[in-house]
């Protein structure tokens, strides 16, 4: 999507359609265009537009303004208003618009709401409208090639620095999810890397796979133990940003990068098993992260590092109660093979604090407790570091993707206790699922490296449609991580 500005006002614009917010009935309009408010409010009228948040109806007009449609979009009550909901609204609006066939929009180039900067108000906007436009249609034989959309912010402007980055960081986005939609038999860990390889390349980042010979080498028994019942080797992708001060510590991100999670030998059931293609998309929020850290030419360095395996139960599969060793020399009592994604990021973890970073930030899709505890409403983050997690948590607020902090108490690192190895990959009492697998996590971070871990599991993939987005991967994180990064040049 190419997105541009104009310095004219949005009833002047002659596109197929404009784009206008409501919060509940409350247009998000410029006082001094009355004649459009007016306008809204006359078709409001005679339809059940309410302005609730996702909901959005689609005008056709008949000349009262330049544009041939108008499309109102709501973004709910003010009281439950986040940036989440207006970058969703976007892509609703433009899902509905191209649905009844417009290629050219406009939207305002700000937005009356208190506290919203017109800048983020654009880069939310900007990018929900990318997103909305996109579909997976990878395997689709008959995929109508659908034309380019096209979109004009309108209006007075102080800076297009954020028109920019929406174009960048939508780009990175949409390329990064034709990977992340990928089934598992499309997408193997050897996939995965040579996908890393080229993409870093294509925006001047360098690429270091580590293969089965190096891990091996390196000691990385976690992630080796988790593929060794797949027919597909691990690959450890190692992105580097390298900035603008080479003499700066940087930013690490893991990725916990599960192609495909049957569970192993603790084998998971059959009812949406399908859905374990996602478990991959700690890794891919991170490979969009970095893409748009580069894009964007952040000034801090930033590696990014993918811990690509697939979890199969083959007959050289790890068994229940095998002992393994971690890149960092603990010894971990493999109780239940399906807990697969904290034994890959031990040993990435394991490399991550070897680059003696500024601070280390993981996601994955870690476990199924998080979605009892949170539900699809936000992540969970938990870390050693306060000011790191709520720095992330600020970062989630500004960029419309939620974290909610669990806490880190010394009593779930005792329930990780193992009988027989330095520490156990399940716990003893299997209550507080989410944090004892943090608490497993902190045990391969140097205690001196600020670490915060976020648990991805209810917010990577969406099942069923919704008006911003059809069911696929969202690649949760990346917009978040983006924001964070790129507010540390500040
Ligand atoms: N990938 C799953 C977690 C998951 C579950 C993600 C549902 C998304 C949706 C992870 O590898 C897993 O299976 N975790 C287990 C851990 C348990 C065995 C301690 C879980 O959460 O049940
Ligand atoms: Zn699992
Ligand atoms: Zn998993």
């Amino acid at each position: 999507m190419k997105i541009s500005t104009s310095g004219t006002t949005i009833d002047q614009q002659k596109k197929d359609a404009v784009i206008l917010f409501f919060q509940g009935e409350k247009p998000l309009i410029d006082k001094t265009l009355s004649e459009l408010i007016t306008l809204c409010s006359e078709l409001i009228k005679s339809s059940s537009f309410k302005g609730q948040s996702g909901q959005t109806a689609v005008f056709p007009l008949a000349g009262q303004i330049a544009a041939k449609r108008l499309i109102l979009a709501g973004v709910g009550e003010a009281k439950y208003f986040d940036n989440g909901i207006l970058e969703k609204a976007a892509g609703a609006a433009i899902r509905a618009g191209r649905d009844a066939g417009a290629t050219t929009f406009a939207m305002p180039s700000g937005l009356p709401i208190d506290g919203m900067d017109d800048g983020l108000y654009r880069l939310l906007a900007g990018r929900g409208a990318v997103w909305g436009s996109y579909d997976f249609s990878t395997f689709k034989s008959d995929s109508r090639k659908t034309k380019p959309l096209s979109l004009t912010f309108a209006g007075k402007f102080t800076s297009k620095i954020s028109i920019t980055y929406a174009t960048e960081q939508g780009a990175a986005l949409l390329d990064t999810a034709d990977l992340a939609n990928l089934p598992g038999n499309e997408a193997p860990p050897e996939k995965i890397a040579s996908w890393a390889r080229i993409m870093a390349k294509q925006h001047g980042m360098t690429c270091q796979v580590l293969g089965k010979a190096e891990l091996t080498k390196k000691g990385c028994g976690g992630i080796l133990s988790v593929a060794q019942g797949s027919a597909q080797d691990a690959r450890m992708v190692i992105l580097r940003h390298k900035g603008t001060d080479p003499k700066a510590r940087p930013i690490v991100l893991v990725g916990k990068t599960v192609t495909f999670d049957s569970g192993g030998i603790s084998l998971k059931p059959g009812k949406g098993m399908g859905w374990m293609r996602y478990d991959k998309c700690g890794g891919m929020a991170v490979l969009a992260a970095m893409q748009m850290i580069a894009r964007m030419n952040v000034k801090t360095p930033v590696v990014g590092i993918l811990g690509a395996a697939e979890n199969m139960p083959g007959s050289n599969a790890t068994r229940p109660g095998d002992i393994i060793k971690a890149y960092n020399g603990k010894t971990i009592e493999v109780l239940n093979t399906d807990a697969e994604g904290r034994l890959v990021l031990a040993d990435a973890l394991g490399l991550a604090a070897d680059l003696k970073p500024r601070a280390i930030v993981d996601l994955a899709t870690l476990t199924g407790a998080v979605i009892v505890a949170l539900g699809s409403a936000a992540s969970a983050v938990l870390g050693n570091d306060e000011t790191l997690v709520s720095d992330l948590i600020a970062a989630g607020n500004n960029a419309g993707e939620r974290l909610w902090q669990l806490p880190l108490y010394k009593e779930y690192s005792d329930d990780m206790k193992s009988d027989f190895a330095d520490i156990s990959n399940i716990c003893k009492s299997s209550s507080a699922g989410t944090a004892t697998a943090a608490a497993f996590l902190q045990e391969f971070v140097p205690e001196d490296i600020p670490w915060a871990h976020i648990d991805i599991a209810g917010t990577a993939w969406l099942e069923s449609a919704k008006p911003h987005q059809a069911p696929g991967a969202t690649l949760f994180g990346a917009r978040l991580l983006a924001q964070w990064i790129e507010s540390l040049n500040a």
